[in-house]
């Protein structure tokens, strides 16, 4: 399988993308643990984490999930190579970090208690294949969520042509690798198709009144940067519209799908 729309080894901005996901996963911390328990996460799960990067992400889980085992799964063997690092505390029954595509876990069936999916789906060009496999390695009873993305709940206002440029250049440049920028609203039918139940979506909208507008901007528009060559320019951009949001001028808002769903208990 190719890495779609993400394909860290060949981004060229490797050290801004990781601060990027850093920032990310910083800046939502509390609000990540929130979700993550209300979808389903608890102490003693064994989770799997697709495409979990650097691992930021997957050190708040190894907190959430102390006593079980967590698999981190990543294509790219450079962001891999970092994730034991960034797990401070290992969980009882080990971390795993392992080299692998979406499509094709290297878990058992029903081995895995809970799994996470965070701004990986839209980078992937058959997302329903890996949804499937996600409900395969999954125990009946176990817990699915995804976290991703859709350029429909972003919100500059007052617009400026320069925002739908580069949303518009980068939906069309992700599209072409295999991505997509409208992934969030599908999620929905898509867990459904795979056999999961109980399947709910809901949206959180963060606005720059919430968030430091740094972390706002690059959570909308960073990833963009490594789509863009040189069209845009990016950090005038980002001045520009940060004078405009400190004087109370100018709101950005941006919203994540978050779709959580279980794999059905059948009795025989
Ligand atoms: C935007 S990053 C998100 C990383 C991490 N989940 C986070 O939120 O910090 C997308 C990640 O998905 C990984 N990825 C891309 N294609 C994948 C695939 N087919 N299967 C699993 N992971 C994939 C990328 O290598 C990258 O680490």
């Amino acid at each position: 399988m190719s890495t779609g729309s993400y394909n860290f080894e060949t981004m060229g901005n490797a050290e801004f993308q990781t601060e990027r996901l850093s920032q990310q996963a910083r800046a939502v911390r509390g609000l990540e643990a929130g979700i993550l328990r209300s979808a389903g996460i608890q102490t003693g799960h064994d989770v799997l984490e697709l495409g979990c990067g650097p691992g930021f992400v997957t050190d708040l889980l190894a907190e959430l999930a102390p006593q079980g085992s967590l698999y981190a799964i990543e294509p790219s063997p450079t962001l891999l190579a970092q994730v034991e690092n960034n797990v401070r505390h290992k969980p009882a029954r080990g971390l795993f970090p392992i080299q692998a595509y979406g499509d094709h876990l290297p878990n058992p069936d029903n081995s895995i208690d809970f799994s996470y999916a965070r701004f990986v789906l839209q980078h992937i060009p058959q997302p329903d294949t890996v949804i499937s496999e996600i409900h395969r390695v999954l125990r009946p009873g176990g817990h699915f969520c995804a976290v991703d993305s859709d350029d429909g709940l972003v919100v500059f206002f007052p617009e400026d042509t320069r925002v739908n440029q580069v949303l518009q250049t980068a939906q069309s440049a992700q599209l072409e690798k295999g991505g997509d920028r409208f992934i969030g609203r599908k999620l929905q039918n898509m867990m459904t198709k795979a056999g999961f139940i109980n399947v709910k979506s809901r949206v959180l909208a963060l606005t720059s009144s919430e968030l430091p507008f740094e972390v706002l901007f690059n959570i909308l528009l960073g990833y963009k940067a490594s789509l863009l060559k040189d069209t845009i320019d990016l950090n005038k951009l980002f001045q520009d519209i940060s004078e405009q949001v400190t004087s109370g001028h100018q709101l950005v808002a941006g919203g994540v799908f978050i779709v959580t769903g279980e794999k059905e208990i059948t009795h025989n």
